[in-house]
């Protein structure tokens, strides 16, 4: 695992556009596992303006959410989907076609969810996933106690991650109690993982990620099982961990981009 810890979200995104590049330029068919959230926003930003200056094109780029929540109304601008086409989609040459996220309105939930995962089996599988992290420890929906071996399904999101998500909803707060997200085992069959997180609000749950046990109380450990993953924090979000400064004396950073250096 290669934990890097850098000083400000902007050398985040930059690092995390330069692995998310890397990826789309070194494969024929790219298959990237998108995030929603607050965390990616800058990434994205950061990809769209790579795009912009022409270093990058993700024509024959596919793409898979990690979740979507369910019974949304069509128009919701809380969304997933209308997250992915605002912050993203609209602004690159991703073709519409393959961009893929969970159908939260789907007459049958569970159908939809095992088509999402033979949808992205039948792409090759995911090149790298990116992830952010709940305060809860969840990554996509998985919340504490979702299995390991979890794939694709309908879950019940915890009180925790309603209320994180209750300011995006506006005067009702009416966050869904359901979602479609992509399993624990199906992140972990991704070939690459890139877990990114910002801000105090996250440290613990970061802490008891990466030095914790290995347990479905904090699905984000499920990382330690795989061979491949960048972690990116900032200060705040790295504070708690006890092995800080041994991290940032090993982490592998481009040159140029200036890394945390220990307090
Ligand atoms: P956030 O959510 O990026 O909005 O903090 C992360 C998550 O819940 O996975």
């Amino acid at each position: 695992m290669n934990i890097v810890i850098l000083d400000t979200s902007q050398q985040i995104a930059r690092l995390a556009a330069e692995q998310v590049i890397g990826v789309v330029q070194s494969c024929e068919s790219p298959v990237l596992g998108m995030a929603a959230g607050a965390t990616p926003l800058l990434l994205y930003a950061q990809l769209i303006h790579c795009y912009g200056k022409g270093q990058i094109s993700f024509r024959s780029t596919s793409t898979f959410n990690l979740d979507e929540y369910v019974a949304l109304p069509p128009d919701s601008t809380n969304s997933y989907r209308y997250y992915m086409q605002s912050n993203f989609f609209d602004h690159v040459d991703l073709q519409a076609k393959n961009s893929y996220l969970p159908d939260g309105r789907a007459d049958d939930l569970q159908l939809a969810a095992k088509r999402y995962e033979r949808t992205i089996a039948s792409t090759g599988g995911i090149d790298l996933q990116i992830l952010g992290i709940g305060t809860n420890g969840h990554i996509g929906f998985n919340e504490p106690g979702s299995s390991f071996a979890s794939r694709t399904r309908v879950v019940a999101l915890s009180d925790s991650t309603i209320d994180s998500n209750r300011h995006y909803f506006g005067e009702s707060g009416a966050v869904p109690e359901k979602a479609i997200t992509v399993g624990i085992g199906s992140i972990l069959d991704s070939r690459g993982l890139l877990l990114i997180a910002t801000g105090e609000h996250k440290a613990e749950a970061v802490r008891a990620a990466l030095e914790g046990p290995v347990s479905p109380i904090c699905p984000a450990s499920a990382v330690q099982l795989h061979p491949k993953v960048t972690v990116l924090l900032d200060r705040a979000a790295a504070s708690q961990l006890t092995h800080r400064d041994d991290y940032i004396k090993c982490q592998q950073t481009p040159p140029g981009l200036a890394s945390a250096t220990p307090r």
